[in-house]
């Protein structure tokens, strides 16, 4: 047993990778589990969103994957929650290149895997967070190292087309024999304008029609600029007593039940 893989991804920059991956940290310490949130993009947006300046971590993600740091010496908690993450740097983005220099072709797809495995006795659940890249093999680590793969998508046609590739990708590896499961998440919904609504489901409908089962469409996240300015409010928006806000955090709740709960029956029958 032990914990759980989740990876946020999408080719695609913006969608809210980093702030789903925050929220499902926070939303997994209201129902009392360890998390450990894995930042591999070099923007290091977790540890801004958890009110660090990404340069405050003597050590970080690249020096603990090159054998450098003990997790000990990456893993940093927030505040004194269960929400613990081990941020990043621009350095990260040479790690593909030392994969390709220390491990044998074999071994490289499950390097991230290989280190994680510890990980697992610790926390509950870990959460990668990834760069927006298609060619990225750190992106494929991440894929290779998950039970569960979270794609968020706006109401945009980039980022349809983004979570398309992103569903092809995933079931090479599950047609490869990997068990991984995924999920599409919509993000920033304004769900009062009918115009958007009308767009989400034309987008869905298309995206049904290709192929992906509508159980996979597993919640829609609204706008909310309490998202985007929660970094200085205060980021933990369940405290924050306003009904939109308490919105958005149900909204999240939703979203990330659904994903705890099938990683649960990814393990039963597997
Ligand atoms: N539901 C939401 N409502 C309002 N703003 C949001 C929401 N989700 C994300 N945002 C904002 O959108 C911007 C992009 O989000 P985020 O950084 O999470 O995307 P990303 O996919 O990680 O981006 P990148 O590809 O650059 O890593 C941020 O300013 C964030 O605060
Ligand atoms: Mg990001």
């Amino acid at each position: 047993m032990g914990g759980k893989v989740i990876t946020v991804l999408s080719t695609k920059g913006g969608v809210g990778k980093s702030t789903l991956a925050r929220f499902i940290a926070i939303t997994a310490n209201e129902i009392g589990k360890k998390v450990c949130i894995i930042d591999t993009c070099q923007n290091s947006s977790i540890a801004t969103g958890f009110l660090r300046d990404r340069d405050s971590f003597s050590k970080n993600a690249y020096d603990w994957l090159i054998g450098e740091a003990k997790p000990s010496e990456v893993i940093n908690q927030y505040e004194d929650t269960s929400i613990y993450y081990i941020p990043s740097d621009e350095r990260i983005d040479d790690f593909e290149e030392w994969v390709d220099r220390k491990i044998p072709k074999p071994r490289q797809l499950e390097v991230l895997k290989t280190k994680i495995e510890p990980l697992k006795k610790i926390f509950d659940y870990i959460v990668i967070d990834t760069h927006p890249s298609e060619n990225s093999d750190i992106v494929n680590y991440s894929i290779a190292a998950s039970e569960f793969c979270v794609i968020p998508l706006e109401i945009d046609l980039d980022a349809k087309l983004a979570a398309s590739r992103c569903v092809e990708i995933i079931r090479d590896y599950q047609n490869a024999g990997y068990q991984i499961d995924y999920g599409i998440v919509w993000n920033k919904v304004e769900i009062t304008k009918g115009k958007a609504k009308a767009q989400l489901d034309k987008i869905k409908e298309e995206l049904i029609s290709k192929g992906i089962p509508p159980e996979k469409f597993i919640g829609d996240i609204r706008y909310s600029t309490t998202v985007s300015t929660s970094k200085n409010d205060g980021i933990m928006l369940n405290s924050v007593n306003n009904k939109y806000t308490q919105n958005v955090m149900n909204d999240i709740r939703n979203v990330s039940q659904k994903i705890f709960a099938q990683i649960g029956e990814v393990f039963s029958y597997g």
